[in-house]
């Protein structure tokens, strides 16, 4: 290795060094968010996601604490009290009847005296080890698609997951515990998913179509006021969305388009366009007056100029807006959720039906967030080229 070499190497340490402390902040939460989305709640509750290859049995560590010096580690050292027999424990079928043998006297000795009682979770938690040391129970499998499962079926309740509680009750309610019918019915979130889906496609491609034309029309078109338009558009961008949200909705209500997905495709393409206006417009200004002129010569019409050469050249800035617009509409609750609500709910909107208010069943929420961001993750790396291009476009000249 020359000198030369070897300084830009030494030089470059610093930059190098700071792009893999920023990819494990932003890798190392993601990664324990996907592996969590996998775990059975119990092994959520009990132990972090690092541990998920390490994590013992349920109740290991409690039993160890609370019993195992007079139990034994083999369950069975007191010979009357034998813990690892199914019979015996197949008498405790809940934590409350364990607990209630803590105040019982053997032998005239109290068997746990009070200030060293383990709590309610701690109990329920030695049952189900027990429970399972002694056969009654299969061991919780490590990993499991059960979170996946309840959230595309919006499942909520407590007492086990979907499928545990269809295993025990039978289809309850709307539920018909049949995977596929469950999960599309009208309030489920895979349903969501497609909503989503119909709602974001058209808010994504009808504003920058429109900007596409207003684009090349601003800055290529001779008419009056044009100037006057452009800077009406970008001083647009910065009215809150929030300011129309009233009149839009009573303006709908006279329409009949509350409740429609026509009304926020309007809605979106509405709020989409001035930016998009603006991007495509600056990025089209730029490209070289001869190109059109000659165009123009050779006789062809504004319609042909922007088919044949404004739009394969603006192809870059268009894909990274179309890639913002989308995920700005993916993400959106608010619009949806005024807008669609409860007729034709939307992922995020099912999602946040997910967990209760006091913050239970988060488990459930590490998979709704993977399903969420799956979409939006595959276009990304689909348009990624696209979007490293679009973002440099106004920037270099080429
Ligand atoms: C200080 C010692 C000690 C500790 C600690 C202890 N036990 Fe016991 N346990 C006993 C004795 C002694 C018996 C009675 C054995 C006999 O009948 O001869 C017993 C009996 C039992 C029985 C049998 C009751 C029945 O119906 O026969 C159960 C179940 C039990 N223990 C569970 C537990 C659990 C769970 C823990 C931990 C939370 C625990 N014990 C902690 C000493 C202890």
């Amino acid at each position: 290795m020359n000198k030369e070499r070897f300084v830009m190497f030494v030089n470059r340490i610093p930059l190098n060094l700071a792009i893999i402390v920023l990819c494990a902040i932003w890798l190392l939460p993601t990664l324990g968010l996907f592996i969590t989305s996998f775990r059975p709640q119990q092994a959520v509750n009990e132990s972090g996601w690092w541990m998920a290859l390490a994590a013992t049995r349920p109740g290991t560590d409690e039993y160890q604490t609370y019993c195992g010096q007079c139990h034994g580690e083999n369950y069975n050292a007191l010979p009357n009290a034998d813990l690892s027999s199914p019979d015996l424990i197949a008498q405790y079928r809940r934590s409350i009847q364990l607990s209630g043998t803590f105040n019982r006297e053997y032998n005239g000795v109290i068997h746990i005296p009070e200030d060293q009682h383990p709590d309610a979770q701690q109990t329920a938690d030695i049952l189900d080890h027990l429970r399972i040391a002694s056969g009654l129970q299969e061991s919780p499998p490590r990993f499991t698609f059960a979170n996946y499962k309840d959230v595309l079926v919006g499942y909520s309740a407590r007492g086990g997951t979907y499928d545990e509680v269809c295993a025990a009750d039978g289809p309850s309610g709307t539920r018909t515990c049949d995977f596929w019918t469950d999960a599309t019915a009208p309030n489920a979130v895979l349903r969501g998913m497609i909503n989503s889906f119909i709602v974001t496609v058209p808010a994504t491609f009808l504003p920058i179509i429109l900007a596409g034309f207003a684009a090349y029309a601003l800055s290529w078109m001779d008419f009056n006021g044009r100037r006057v338009m452009f800077a009406a558009l970008v001083g647009l961008q910065i009215v809150p969305l929030q300011m129309v949200l009233v009149p839009i909705f009573r303006m709908y209500t006279d329409l009949g388009l509350n409740g429609t997905f026509l009304g926020v495709w309007l809605f979106h393409t509405g709020f989409g366009l001035p930016y998009a206006i603006y991007l495509i417009r600056n990025f089209v200004g730029r490209l070289p007056a001869d190109l059109f002129e000659s165009a123009y010569l050779d006789g062809a019409n504004h319609f042909t100029v922007f088919r044949r050469i404004v739009l394969p050249l603006a192809l870059p800035a268009i894909a990274a807006l179309a890639i913002f617009q989308f995920l700005w509409v993916w993400n959106d609750l608010l619009v949806a959720l005024i807008f669609l609500g409860n007729n034709a709910p939307v992922l995020t909107y099912q999602l946040s039906q997910l967990v209760d208010s006091l913050g239970g069943g988060w488990h459930r929420m590490t998979a709704a967030a993977f399903i969420s961001i799956a979409v939006p993750l595959l276009i990304f790396f689909a348009f990624q080229r696209f979007f490293v291009r679009g973002l440099l476009a106004g920037s270099v000249k080429g």
